[in-house]
């Protein structure tokens, strides 16, 4: 009966993953899939979510009951605050529609959902490059995709011009996703400056706009500047969506654990989004996880425990930057590796975009078990003081070969 269903291709990201835990070779490297590892190479579980998670499960009170069809209330809203921000009209005036998602990626299928629903027929431009699962989930939620420029592979750095035109040829009304920081794969962000251009492009096509921040603390290593652009918009006027993720920031990776935040028109808009928001989640998962939702809700409402959290935060990105400079170092002044690597340092986030070709790529993963994405992109997260000249000098005979 299912004979034919055919083999579909391995996913971009965790299909290397598979291909790395596969490999025998004694310096494999994994830089393939977005997620922190410390200078041991070992998943860091943040001291504070090991606190807040002890308290938890130590509380009488604490159960594994159903959370609504909305999630947890005391998380969601500290989500929307966080992305948001404590002078955020909307909040103020009651304007925000939100509910708990099985993380970023649950955020983005309905988000996709809701559009599909109420804003019928209307095509998402996505940036190219972005995060493979962005077209994947259109896809599958039976949305249009459009592209728009994003990244100049010359230059290493943010084609604006490219991103504006395209921006302003787009069918009016469209959906336009937005990373909100830390491009993924790129690591390449508009400036403030970059943003109110890219923001009167959209008002000029009346686009609907929906960001995506699965990093936010990742890339100024501040909360608040992380949601610079999505704070922006906001104060703009735009009617927004946002899809967080709090599995990067808070480690909750395998928790699932995320938020869609939406500023609408109205106090009574806000509620019937919501509910409807509750409505597509019942018929898609019914609830989400409650155990991370939890968590992040215990460091979130507790200003102490949030001050551990922005000190985590801090090291995690700390240890990225150094992992940046130390690649650089070694290419540039040890082995005068050929081209430019100054990306590799400027470039946020986890993620680096190398400008390594497929077939360097494929290279590497094959003689050197360097684990990166067809794409160049490696997550820089993957880097410790073990394996980085190990990195550095396959990279350099990547490019000499
Ligand atoms: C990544 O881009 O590596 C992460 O966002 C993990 C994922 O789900 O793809």
């Amino acid at each position: 009966r299912y004979e034919s269903v055919p083999q579909p291709p391995g996913d971009a990201i965790f299909g290397i993953v598979k291909e790395f835990r596969a490999s025998t070779h004694p310096s494999k490297v994994n830089l393939s899939i977005g997620a922190y590892r410390d200078d041991q190479g070992q998943p860091w579980v943040l001291p504070v979510v090991k606190k807040a998670e002890l308290q938890l499960v130590q509380s009488p009170s604490y159960d594994h009951e159903y959370l609504g069809m909305e999630g947890y209330a005391p998380f969601v809203q500290a989500a929307s605050l966080l992305v948001l921000g404590k002078d955020s009209k909307a909040i103020k005036e009651g304007r925000v529609a939100a509910v708990q998602t099985v993380s970023g990626t649950g955020a983005i299928r309905l988000a996709y959902e809701f559009y599909k629903n109420y804003r019928k027929d209307a095509p998402i431009l996505l940036p190219r490059p972005t995060w493979p699962n962005h077209p994947q989930i259109a896809v599958e939620a039976g949305i249009k995709t459009l592209e728009y420029r994003y990244y100049d592979a010359k230059t290493k750095g943010l084609d604006l011009a490219g991103m504006l035109e395209d921006i302003k040829a787009a069918p009016p009304r469209s959906i336009i996703l937005l990373h909100a920081c830390a491009h993924n794969p790129t690591g390449v962000d508009p400036t403030p400056e970059q943003w109110k251009q890219i923001a009167e492009a959209c008002l000029s096509r009346d686009l609907d706009v929906f960001f995506d921040i699965a990093y936010q603390g990742f890339a100024s290593g501040d909360l608040g500047r992380d949601a610079w652009a999505v704070r922006h918009f906001e104060e703009r006027g735009f009617e927004l969506f946002v899809a967080q993720s709090f599995s990067k920031n808070f480690g909750l990776y395998g928790e699932r654990t995320g938020a869609l935040t939406c500023v609408v028109g109205s106090k009574e808009t806000a509620a019937k989004v919501t509910a409807q928001l509750g409505r597509l989640t019942r018929a898609l998962v019914s609830n989400c996880p409650s155990h991370g939702a939890k968590i992040a809700a215990v460091v979130l409402n507790d200003p102490a425990l949030y001050a551990e959290w922005e000190d985590n935060l801090q090291t995690m990105s700390k240890r990225i930057q150094t992992m940046r400079d130390q690649v650089f170092d070694i290419l540039t002044k040890e082995l005068k590796t050929p081209g430019d690597w100054t990306h590799i340092k400027n470039q946020i986030g986890m993620f680096s975009y190398t400008g390594l070709t497929k077939a360097q790529c494929t290279a590497l993963r094959k003689d050197r078990a360097v684990f990166l994405l067809d794409s160049g992109r490696i997550s820089v997260a993957g880097l410790n003081e073990g394996n980085v000249r190990y990195f550095a000098e396959s990279l350099d005979w990547a490019v000499r070969n």
